[in-house]
């Protein structure tokens, strides 16, 4: 199994130089498959991810510097990781109660039922067949029963809260702000990034940025968070880190900007009836049949994200090519487009409708 072949220019990898710089080795170490090579484990050369001190505190200390954190940690486990880390936080703060967008993943109602955090959840209404975003006074009603405020930003369907209004409702209660970041790690380069607002956050790095599946990362404001969240991780976090996700976080984190995708996407959107939303890497086209325009694409090689009965949904990330881009313009050309949905019809999600 070989190292793979991260370089991008400009940029000290530290994770993925260290695997390509291993010596060659006979592996009487985990894993089971004994071919050393990217796949190792915690060694002497290639630091721990529970306690780091060489690579893999560098990695951690360049990603919080990006993402503007006092602290950051790598995890391999997913945002689901991270939302319970940030929850362990506020537990170990002395928070008993959080304000929720009642459309949270399930990751958020697992983490409050598991740590006994009580949840406040914020109405949502559907609109256009998909949940909107809380309003600012739902926000504020819910935040004053609560001890802490957790939204998502953005949403699936690239869709944000009221974020500079809720940073200033939680300054204003003294209270903090989490912000589950999971479809927003590509948002680091502007105003919309949940970094700039939140006291915890989490990005999940492998969904819109160039990262193996389940890398992420879980940051904190100031120090005076890092800790708890640390213990957090500790808690919550894989003691058997995969090299290749976590060399693969380091690399997505710093990976370029990619406007001229951004600017396609955005031309993309106005040019073929979109639905509006502020997030260039979620693209939601309301076709007249959604499943025949799936059939349709996926009969050529083209699969989307999720079909929800109203709407595809293209997830681009700044490794999309504009041609890609192009293709799927000129082939969902000839395909109706359907109405708008004004609310949601029987049956179709939302997404996250899973409070217990
Ligand atoms: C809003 C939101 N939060 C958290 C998660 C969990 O992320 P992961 O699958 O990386 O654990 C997801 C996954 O889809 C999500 O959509």
């Amino acid at each position: 199994m070989r190292p793979p072949a991260y370089r991008l220019k400009g940029q000290t990898l530290h994770i993925a130089d260290m695997l390509k710089a291993q010596p060659r080795h006979i592996s009487f170490h985990t894993p089971g498959h004994k071919r050393a090579g990217a796949d190792i484990t915690e060694l002497s050369y290639s630091d721990c991810l529970a306690h780091p001190e060489g690579v893999l505190a560098a990695a951690e200390r360049d990603i919080a510097k990006i993402l503007g954190a006092a602290a950051s940690f790598i995890l391999t486990d997913g945002s689901t990781s991270g939302v319970f880390a940030m929850v362990y936080a506020l537990r170990a703060a002395g928070a008993t109660s959080l304000a929720v967008p009642a459309f949270s993943h399930p990751s958020v109602w697992h983490a409050c039922g598991v740590m006994g955090i009580k949840t406040h959840p914020i109405p949502q209404i559907t609109r256009f067949g998909i949940p909107q975003q809380p309003q600012e006074e739902d926000i504020a009603e819910a935040l004053a029963q609560a001890d802490a405020l957790l939204l998502t930003s953005p949403d699936y369907y690239g869709n944000f809260p009221p974020l500079a209004a809720a940073r200033r409702l939680a300054d204003g209660a003294g209270k903090p702000l989490l912000i589950d970041g999971a479809h927003g790690a590509h948002l680091h380069f502007g105003e919309l990034y949940a970094g700039r607002y939140a006291d915890l956050w989490v990005d999940g790095v492998h969904k819109s940025l160039p990262a193996l599946t389940q890398g992420a990362v879980v940051s904190a404001k100031e120090p005076m968070w890092a800790e708890k969240l640390k213990k957090g991780v500790l808690t919550f976090r894989t003691t058997s880190p995969s090299y290749p996700v976590m060399a693969s976080v380091e690399y997505a984190v710093k990976y370029p900007r990619n406007l001229a995708v951004e600017e396609a996407s955005e031309a993309f959107k106005r040019r073929h009836g979109c639905l509006g939303n502020r997030d260039w890497s979620k693209i939601l086209i309301p076709f007249a049949s959604p499943c025949d325009a799936q059939r349709y694409l996926e009969a050529r090689g083209v699969y989307p994200e999720f079909n929800d009965g109203n709407y595809l949904m293209f997830y681009l990330s700044p490794c999309t090519k504009v041609g890609e881009l192009k293709k799927l313009g000129r082939l969902i050309g000839g395909l109706p487009l359907g109405e708008v949905p004004q609310d949601a019809p029987a049956g179709v999600i939302p997404m996250y409708s899973e409070e217990p």
